[in-house]
């Protein structure tokens, strides 16, 4: 096990870094964000790593297929940790402190059919999404990626031809922001950003004006 990391006034919490939204929206999703700062000495239970996944069941899906699935990894077998994280880009090293990765897969078709269920990607998007606001309203960091070896991940994993690798997720309890490199550690204390609602809500049709209160 790791040396223990002190919490301190750097901890990179969920509420460290709220979004500053233009109206007042749930506290739990103003508090999600994609934290790099992950303490590498406090484990995640299993039993915390089944109620996320137990927050992603509950997602919504297109004719209830519920396509996705998810690969979970940690301390119980390490081999399978370390096999899951050298498939992570170099970019996301970050997240070799997680003391769990989970990777969501897709299933592409309908269950017991050859035919593609064209949302199946919306779908396991938006369990993923569940999991991570589960995982910040039990204090934890759950942070996706898409930077990974999606074809090595496959072959390690023995992931099913109809099935594909969406993203890995990292998960475990926030830790000082210290624990990162220069670059990392500023791009943490950037402002969030995001596009006003009436860029990406329109009246009507494509052209209609933006939607605001
Ligand atoms: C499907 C998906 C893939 C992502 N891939 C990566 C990744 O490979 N590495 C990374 O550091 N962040 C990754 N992110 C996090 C995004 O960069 C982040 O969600 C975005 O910048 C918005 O920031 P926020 O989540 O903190 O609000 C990913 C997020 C999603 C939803």
């Amino acid at each position: 096990m790791p040396d223990e990391v002190p919490v301190t006034a750097d901890t990179m919490t969920p509420a460290a870094r709220p979004a500053v939204t233009d109206r007042p929206i749930l506290k739990v999703l103003a508090q999600r964000w994609s934290a790099r700062a992950i303490d590498p000495s406090r484990a995640v239970s299993r039993a915390q790593v089944t109620t996320v996944l137990e927050a992603a069941r509950w997602a919504p899906s297109s004719g209830n297929a519920q396509p996705w699935r998810y690969l979970v990894f940690d301390a119980s077998v390490p081999q399978a940790l370390d096999r899951a994280r050298a498939c992570l880009s170099r970019g996301n090293a970050w997240a070799y402190r997680a003391p769990v990765l989970l990777l969501s897969l897709v299933d592409r078709y309908w269950p017991d059919s050859d035919d593609l269920n064209p949302r199946a990607l919306h779908d396991v998007g938006a369990a993923s999404l569940s999991l991570c606001i589960q995982a910040v309203s039990d204090g934890l960091v759950a942070h996706q990626m898409a930077g990974f070896d999606s074809a090595l991940a496959r072959v390690r994993f023995a992931i099913p031809d109809r099935m594909d690798p969406v993203a890995f997720i990292a998960l475990g309890h926030p830790g000082p922001i210290d624990l990162l490199d220069d670059r990392r550690r500023e791009r943490e204390r950037a402002p969030r950003r995001r596009r006003p609602v009436q860029q990406s809500a329109f009246v009507g049709g494509w052209g209609g004006s933006g939607v605001t209160a």
